[in-house]
């Protein structure tokens, strides 16, 4: 059985580390690994390309995307949300509504819900960047990790991989 934590491994802060790419239904793979959820409250845009405009837009996808959970329309989700006595008393309690009122409006605010208390904090990182704790990183930490050359190639890259450089390279102005 495939779910969203199939992916996101709450032990691998959240991803699927360290696959180069996920394992949906049936071990079929897509071309990307799982990004971290980890203060996605924070994020702007959503996938490795930015497509999705918000986490309650996001949560619509991996259910019908068909090499992750693989079904054809969002139905079966919305008969678990709408029977199971459980859910029906959560979706109650926090939205105020049952049965077929219950959309994935609510499945994906709920899920958008628990993705924002996500949130990572006080790490050397955040001490230095945003605590101005000067000794919090050191030296070695922070110079910045990613130079204007690539990395030497292990293996050939993939196009995602050549237009991330790219974007990288533009973004550096190298
Ligand atoms: C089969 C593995 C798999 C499953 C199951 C899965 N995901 Fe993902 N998730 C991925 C991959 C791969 C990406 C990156 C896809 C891309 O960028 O095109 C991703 C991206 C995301 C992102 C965007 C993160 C970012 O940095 O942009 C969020 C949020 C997310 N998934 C949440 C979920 C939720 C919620 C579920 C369950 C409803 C779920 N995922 C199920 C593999 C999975």
């Amino acid at each position: 059985m495939i779910s969203c934590a199939s992916c996101h491994l709450s032990e691998e802060a959240f991803t699927d580390s360290p696959l180069n790419v996920s394992e949906g239904i049936n071990t079929l793979t897509g071309t990307r690994n799982a990004p971290t959820v980890v203060n996605s409250a924070y994020f702007e845009k959503l996938f490795w390309d930015g497509r999705s405009p918000d986490l309650e837009n996001q949560a619509l996808h991996p259910f019908v995307n068909p090499v992750e959970m693989g079904l054809k329309t969002h139905k079966p989700i919305l008969d678990i949300v709408q029977t199971d006595e459980e859910y029906k008393k959560q979706f109650k309690d926090v939205f105020g509504k049952t049965g077929t009122a219950v959309t994935m409006k609510e499945v994906t605010q709920a899920i958008a819900a628990f993705e924002r208390t996500k949130i990572s904090g006080n790490s050397p990182f955040d001490r230095w960047l945003y605590g101005g704790e000067k000794t919090a990183m050191s030296p070695s930490q922070k110079r910045p990790r990613l130079s204007c050359s690539p990395i030497p190639p292990s293996r050939k890259y993939t196009r995602d991989e050549i237009s991330g450089q790219k974007m990288l390279k533009r973004s550096r102005h190298c």
